[in-house]
């Protein structure tokens, strides 16, 4: 098939990449030049595992453009896959979105089926349905359906790929045999549903997924009031099939570009309709609160950072991704900077993006050796690999006065015994 894609994000091209994969011709538009002269030379603006490997493989079947009007003119599929950034109210941005559909509608010049993957608030598809029949030029259907994406970045080709499940949300049969010709070569279950329910299951999963963070999150910091140990309670909890092991890893809280903005999103439109969606409150709370609590527990050694070295360990809002949006370091460095702190800090991928935020005030480091040497404390914000299979035993060779808080439990906790270490993480023993 013919498939035109609008934005080149994680989203956009990862989906672009893998549809050219399963035989696609796919046209990816942008209206970013640099973007689309890099991918052009083979190149991924994101730092995404496979992206490259899958351009290079596919140059036949996949064309990057500024062009819209050439792309979308005669797609048989064009798919929405443009930014919904939260607005200060925490609802969602939808003027990309809109804007792509009016460039689509105004485009195309056959019949088309419109796929809206960016996350989009429920009821967005029954809009840009009326959008595009608003600005059609040509007489022509464009049918407007609902398929959300379910990849994680830094894994986001395998979960494309191989993804948990396609949901489609169509109201015609048209729409439902195109959609169906688009995933034909993917083994995945396929469900079907109308527009408006498609898009609720995606908040509805990320939602859930960010309350499972923020629950266990609760009861790690519980356990460490009672002395007990997460690690095996979320392993015990995990072991039931109805609870499910993954997310059940306790920290100082969810980042990222999805969690924070569609629980916001999902709270204000709750709102909207008049209704307090309590859990989704809580967990947006209790997220707020735990990305502090390595400072929190710092107070205990420091009155003040002022003078102070203070080591940084990872800056990205999660390992395997160079994306910094709204990572817990953005919000604790701050803090350490006006506490007076000289901060050094390590990323193994981040580094390029946070020197864009804080280009002098912080001091990069090129080893995790070198951070931490003459420091007074150490805070571990994101756990990369590297990290995790630190020699630990340097942190008493090189620290002037060795704190470790680690806001990932990257050590186990037998490991750090005896290392000359005072070793706090989230809710375990210390
Ligand atoms: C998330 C979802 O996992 C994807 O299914 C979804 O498609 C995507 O959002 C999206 O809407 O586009 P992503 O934001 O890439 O994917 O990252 P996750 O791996 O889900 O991690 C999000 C945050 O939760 C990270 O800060 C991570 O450190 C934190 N997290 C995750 C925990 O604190 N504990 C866990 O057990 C798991």
């Amino acid at each position: 098939m013919r498939i035109a894609i609008a934005g080149t994000g994680y989203v956009g091209l990862v989906t672009g990449v893998c549809l050219a994969e399963k035989g696609h011709n796919v046209v990816c538009v942008d209206t970013d030049e640099n973007k689309i002269a890099w991918l052009n030379l083979g190149r991924s603006p994101v730092f995404e595992e496979g992206v490259e490997e899958l351009i290079a493989k596919n140059r036949d079947r996949l064309t990057f453009t500024t062009d819209y009007r050439a792309a979308y003119k005669n797609s048989e599929v064009t798919i929405i896959a443009v930014g919904t950034p939260e607005k200060k109210d925490g609802s969602a941005n939808l003027s990309y979105v809109f804007q792509a559909a009016i460039q689509i509608a105004k485009s195309i010049e056959r019949d088309t089926v419109i796929v809206i993957k960016s996350t989009v608030p429920i009821g967005t598809g029954d809009k840009i349905a009326k959008i595009v029949n608003d600005n059609l030029c040509h007489r022509v259907n464009a049918e407007v359906t609902a398929n959300p994406e379910f990849l994680s970045q830094g894994t986001a080709v395998k979960n494309t790929l191989n993804a948990s499940r396609i949901v489609v949300g169509v109201e015609s049969e048209e729409a439902e045999r195109v959609l169906r010709e688009v995933y034909r070569g993917f083994d995945q279950e396929m469900i079907l549903t109308d527009r408006k329910s498609a898009e609720m299951i995606k908040y509805a999963s990320n939602d859930f997924l960010a309350l499972k963070i923020s629950y266990i999150n609760e009861i790690a910091n519980l356990c460490e009031l009672v002395d007990a140990n997460i690690n095996d309670v979320a392993y015990g909890m995990g072991l039931d099939p109805r609870i499910g092991g993954s997310f059940l890893q306790a920290g100082i809280g969810y980042g990222g570009s999805c969690f924070p903005k569609d629980t916001k999103a999902l709270h204000w439109l709750a709102n909207f309709h008049d209704y307090e969606i309590k859990t989704i409150k809580a967990a947006i709370e209790v997220n707020e609160n735990q990305k502090l609590k390595l400072i929190k527990k710092s107070q205990k050694y420091y009155d003040s950072f002022y003078g102070l070295n203070v080591a940084v360990l990872g800056l990205t809002f999660k390992p395997n991704t160079d994306d910094l949006r709204d990572a817990p370091s953005l919000q604790n460095i701050p803090i350490l900077l006006d506490d007076g702190a000289h901060v050094k800090a390590f990323d193994p991928i981040g580094e390029p993006n946070y020197r864009k935020v804080f280009p002098t005030e912080v001091e990069y480091c090129e080893s995790i050796e070198e951070t931490i040497t003459d420091a007074d404390i150490c805070f571990i914000f994101t756990e990369w690999g590297v990290i995790k299979q630190f020699d630990v035993s340097k942190f008493a060779q090189l620290m002037k006065n060795p704190i470790v808080l680690d806001g990932r439990n990257c050590y186990d906790l037998n490991q750090m015994k005896g290392q000359g270490v005072v070793y706090e993480s989230i809710g375990r023993r210390t």
